[in-house]
């Protein structure tokens, strides 16, 4: 059965456009049924709404506390029986309670080689710090930062001459290739988890 699938998004979401794009081709293996934002202005809203996908803001200034704000998304993932969520810049941290309630099904993607350059500016952290080479990073998410178990990472070269600009172009080139893989074979059943490490399976003969 296909996966019913949340993309929460803060922002622009080119992500979550990559994925729409993807899933046309009809290779996704999942359904995206829903995109949450804790922000009202998050273009990636816009977008669910030009493709006809449930689109969901949510306040969190009306919520006391975390925990609150995230147990009222964990009520609305159950009536939409969500079987995958995929952060696609929610810049926002989510609770214990929420990760746990949905433990190893929650992809995030970062825009550098973690366990470098985590946290919300990982281009320019990179692009700033001087390293030759950075990528992007697609994990499970866990109760830390940006520390999950790994799925797909792919590396890029700084050249010298480049602009912060031009990295950010080349990267979320990539994060628009490998994301939408991710999530297709998370779809497909084909993720495996042991401790840190997460073996991708063969399609045909899943071992
Ligand atoms: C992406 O570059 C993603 O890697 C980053 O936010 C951007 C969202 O872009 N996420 C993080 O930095 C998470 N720590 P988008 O809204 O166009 O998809």
């Amino acid at each position: 059965m296909k996966k019913r699938i949340a993309v929460f998004a803060s922002g622009f979401g080119s992500n979550l456009q990559a994925l729409i794009d993807y899933n046309r081709t009809g290779d996704l293996n999942g359904d995206i049924v829903l995109v949450f934002s804790n922000n009202k202005d998050a273009y990636a809203l816009r977008r669910a709404e030009e493709n006809k996908i449930k689109a969901v803001f949510m306040d969190p200034s009306e919520y006391d506390t975390r925990e609150e704000y995230d147990s009222k998304i964990i009520e609305l993932l159950e009536k939409e029986k969500i079987d995958l969520v995929v952060l696609a810049g929610y810049m926002f941290v989510l609770s214990p309670g929420f990760i746990s309630r949905f433990k190893n099904r929650i992809l995030n993607i970062h825009p550098s080689l973690l366990p470098s350059f985590k946290g919300a500016h990982g281009i320019k952290d990179a692009f700033d710090y001087g390293v030759k080479v950075t990528g992007v990073t697609v994990h499970f998410a866990d109760e830390g930062l940006d520390s999950g178990p790994i799925i797909l990472q792919e590396a890029l070269n700084i050249n010298q001459d480049e602009s912060l600009e031009d990295l950010e172009e080349k990267i979320h080139k990539i994060e628009h290739k490998i994301y939408p893989l991710a999530v297709k074979y998370f779809c497909e059943d084909r993720l495996k988890i042991e401790g840190r490490k997460v073996k991708i399976l063969d399609k045909n003969n899943k071992k």
